[in-house]
């Protein structure tokens, strides 16, 4: 699901440079605001950046479409808000970002790794949609060594709680034998929630650390933790491209 990210008209108007909220209250009051072409006059009225709003006839601004690539630390959400108030994604933008974006999918919020983040939602979902096969790369610290038969029902699809998993590459990269523990690179073209803990702990070998290092051709070659860049027009294009 698409984090839709929905606002008050006032806030969206006022985001939008039109007025103060208390003053597009009026404006909206007054008759002067349509809604996907419908005049809109009581309050409370949510809108998202799918709605066409109209001041007086003329659409309000639309944002600069961006594309954000991010190394998201441990410890944070990846949503635009927390009921528990704790940090979210979105605090780790500059002060002077303007543009309303949000993530594409989640990571957990003791995973670290590459998030994007944009407020184009036609890109958004089709990047989260299973037919586009985007490949994500997670990096996994688990508990144990995985034996061979456990690495084949990774590889094959395993059936979980509610579905079943499309085949996975599966590489072990280290084992500790003397602590019991192994790093081991999964790569898996779903989103299910908390699907990479979930295939480890189906296997009995549940996840200590997770990190996402890739998503699609996408790295975070260049970043530090908790910093981000705008994506390149060529890599929003070739991931635009993707049938
Ligand atoms: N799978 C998980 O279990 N957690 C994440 O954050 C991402 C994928």
């Amino acid at each position: 699901m698409v984090e839709t990210n929905k606002v008050r008209l006032q806030k969206a108007m006022a985001d939008a440079g039109i007025a103060s909220r208390r003053k597009s209250e009026e404006l909206i009051a007054g008759g002067h605001v349509l809604v996907n072409g419908k005049v809109v006059k009581e309050m409370g009225v949510k809108v998202d950046h799918h709605d066409k709003i109209e001041v007086d006839g003329v659409p309000i601004h639309n944002e600069k479409k961006r594309y954000i690539l991010m190394y998201k630390p441990r410890g944070v959400i990846s949503a635009v808000k927390d009921d528990k108030d704790r940090k979210v994604i979105t605090d780790l933008l500059e002060e002077d970002f303007r543009e309303r974006v949000y993530p594409v999918g989640r990571l957990d919020y003791d995973t670290s790794g590459l998030i994007i983040l944009t407020n184009d939602g036609d890109f958004a979902n089709k990047l989260m949609h299973p037919k586009y096969h985007v490949e994500k790369t997670y990096v996994a610290k688990i508990k144990g060594i995985l034996a061979l038969e456990e690495i084949k029902k990774l590889e094959r699809g395993m059936k979980l709680k509610d579905f079943k998993t499309s085949p996975a590459k599966v590489q072990v990269m280290s084992k500790d034998m003397k602590k019991g523990t192994s790093i081991v690179k999964l790569v898996i073209h779903e989103g299910h929630n908390h699907q990479v803990k979930n295939m480890f702990a189906a296997v009995g070998h549940p996840v200590i650390k997770l990190s996402r290092e890739k998503y699609g051709f996408l790295t975070l070659d260049g970043l530090v933790s908790g910093k981000y860049r705008d994506l390149t027009r060529q890599e929003v294009a070739k991931l635009k491209d993707r049938k």
